[in-house]
């Protein structure tokens, strides 16, 4: 639920860990958004990207950050270190009572991911993930009208997300790295989720880990997806459609635009091609949508989720488990050629 802009709630204050590609860019919001006031941010190396306006308020350790006078330490904290290193952030943190959220992936392994979450629980504080696409304008919107009806029944959830290989080289492959994105974003937009799953790989560029992925499966509800991710491409896409029974919603999250295809209702005069129930084009809208930066939105998720606000619009951390589940069944389908089964664990999703 966005925020009510009617009812004033105080700052929070906010510290981020990790200031590289993805923490320089919560420094930023932390630093201007109404919702807090910034407190700290933490790296080893300091900050690179100069995103802290106020240099004393950069720390080495998390230790350092949490070390200081009551009102002066964080109430909530973005965890954007490297996915190995988001464990020991997050237990350290809410040990010391501070909410957090953790960048995507949650954890390099389901294991990871559940404990996790086990700090969090014992901690008594709040947790989310930072799955940033479901705050996509295109997204949110899509869902929405989904979810409204508009598609009729949904029979089909289609991601691509394709482009050069980043230039910040990392140890994972596509499916970590990326496909984490729409293995979330399936069962979201379609509203149940995964049951099964199929996968295919390619290895082309002489890393240890695999640079293209496909993926197709069923959600409980009967939809069938198909995710389709490389670092192959030599030119970006990111495009989810959803088809359904009156048509097709078109997502392009790079330039957050939203298209409905709709089904054509021109009525045939020959007898013989109606008992066909083919479809024919229709008309095509694209909707005009209020733009506001996904990861300011996913920020004010946190703040509700932390004061208390009803349906506040974050991530669970059971949620980013399951988005890892998935990613290890992934693998391990396309390790072995063989289809694989997800059955709910109770927390997220067991392969
Ligand atoms: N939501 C998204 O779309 C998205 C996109 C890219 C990355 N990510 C995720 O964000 C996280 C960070 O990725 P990135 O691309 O910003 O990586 P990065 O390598 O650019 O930055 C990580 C920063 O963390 C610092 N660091 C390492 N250990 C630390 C520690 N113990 N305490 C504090 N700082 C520490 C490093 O010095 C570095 O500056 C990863 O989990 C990644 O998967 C998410």
């Amino acid at each position: 639920m966005a925020a009510d802009p009617e009812i004033r709630l105080p700052p929070l204050r906010g510290a981020v860990i990790g200031l590289g590609m993805m923490g320089r860019h919560h420094a930023r919001l932390l630093q201007t958004s109404p919702r807090t006031t910034f407190v700290g941010a933490v790296d080893p190396t300091g900050d690179r990207h100069g995103a802290v306006a106020d240099p004393a308020l950069v720390f080495a350790t998390v230790d350092a950050l949490l070390d200081r006078p009551v009102d002066e330490r964080p109430q909530i904290a973005i965890v954007a270190v490297p996915t190995e290193e988001h464990v020991a952030a997050v237990a350290a943190l809410a040990a010391a009572g501070v909410s957090v959220l953790v960048e995507k992936p949650v954890a390099e392994t389901p294991e990871r991911a559940r404990e996790l979450i086990a700090h969090v629980r014992e901690a008594g504080v709040h947790g989310a993930v930072g799955h940033v696409e479901r705050c996509n304008p295109a997204l949110l919107e899509l869902r929405r009208r989904a979810l409204e009806g508009q598609l009729g029944r949904i029979f089909h959830i289609r991601t691509e997300r394709h482009g050069p290989f980043p230039a910040r080289i990392r140890d994972v492959g596509v499916v970590k790295d990326l496909a984490t994105h729409d293995l979330d974003l399936v069962g979201w937009l379609g509203d149940g989720a995964v049951r099964t799953l199929a996968a295919q790989t390619q290895h082309r560029m002489g890393r240890p880990h695999e640079d293209l992925v496909n993926v197709v499966g069923r959600l409980d509800g009967g939809a069938t997806f198909t995710v389709a991710v490389d670092w192959l491409s030599p030119t970006k896409v990111r495009r989810t459609t959803v088809l359904g029974e009156r048509g097709m919603l078109v997502a392009d999250t790079l330039t957050a635009d939203l298209t409905f295809h709709a089904n054509g209702e021109v009525a045939s005069e020959w007898d013989a091609t109606r008992t066909l129930r083919g479809v024919s084009e229709g008309d095509v809208t694209r909707y005009a949508l209020a733009r506001r930066e996904p990861l300011l939105v996913e920020l004010e998720g946190l703040c509700d989720l932390v004061q208390g606000r009803p349906d506040p619009a974050v991530v669970t951390l059971e949620e980013g488990l399951a988005a890892v589940e998935l990613a290890d069944a992934v693998l391990r389908s396309a390790a072995s050629g063989d289809a694989v089964t997800i059955t709910p664990s109770g927390e997220g999703a067991t392969a």
